[in-house]
């Protein structure tokens, strides 16, 4: 019986210690891919690999959108690897604005700290808008890969935690897709039916080219 308690006991331990490792630590030099970044050796593994200092600081808004995005992701944070999740902070200037946007890969939870935001997305299936102005305290999810956009509705500074469903949501600015490139703005205009001189004073603020 004892025998026999010792086996079990020994197949327990041999199949636990034969789980997938409990993280996967970016080791940031090789290259990224969908699936992540490789591991770096546990033994090369400290616990500020899981913490991540910078989110304390405001990020500096002085820029076309008067807004900042300040990210955890994998490349900053390389302990959320492989992990699923990721955050950011944002800061908003009174005329703050994180244009229409999508995460291709990520759905977005954004937490205010301070202020107003107003708030939106777009469903894909039937172009249904979902838009609300919140206030500190409150939360609201951004489903993945549909456009959305933030804007400071408080007239002060307002703070937003955001956290991603993925260690590297990636970003696609619609208006930096559109306008800050060298997509020929006759393509532009046949594809988008907007007008000759929105797209030529969109590409001159962008830096967008053709
Ligand atoms: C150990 O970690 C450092 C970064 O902290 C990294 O540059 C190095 O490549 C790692 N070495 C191994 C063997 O993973
Ligand atoms: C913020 O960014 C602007 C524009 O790049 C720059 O001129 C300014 O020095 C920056 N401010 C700080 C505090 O870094």
């Amino acid at each position: 019986m004892k025998m026999l308690h010792f086996a079990v006991l020994f197949a327990l331990l041999f199949s636990s210690s034969s789980h997938a490792a409990d993280f996967c630590v970016a080791k940031l030099k090789g290259a990224g891919t969908p699936a992540g970044y490789a591991c770096r050796m546990p033994s090369n593994v400290t616990v500020d690999d899981f913490v991540f200092t910078g989110l304390g600081v405001a990020g500096n808004t002085t820029n076309i959108i008067s807004a900042a995005v300040t990210p955890a992701f994998v490349q900053q944070f390389p302990g959320v690897n492989g992990l699923g999740l990721s955050i950011a902070r944002l800061d908003l200037a009174p005329a703050g604005v994180i244009p229409m946007h999508t995460h291709p890969g990520a759905s977005e939870i954004l937490f205010v700290v301070q202020g107003k935001i107003t708030a939106g997305f777009i469903s894909s299936s039937a172009n249904t808008v979902y838009v609300k102005t919140l206030k500190k305290g409150d939360v609201m999810v951004f489903p993945r890969g549909l456009l959305h956009f933030q804007i400071n509705a408080a007239g002060i500074n307002s703070i937003a935690v955001v956290s991603f469903s993925d260690p590297d949501p990636g970003l696609q600015i619609t208006d930096f897709a559109f306008f800050a490139n060298d997509l020929s703005s006759e393509l532009l205009e046949k594809s988008t039916f907007l007008d000759d001189a929105q797209v030529k004073k969109l590409k001159k603020v962008l830096g967008g080219t053709g």
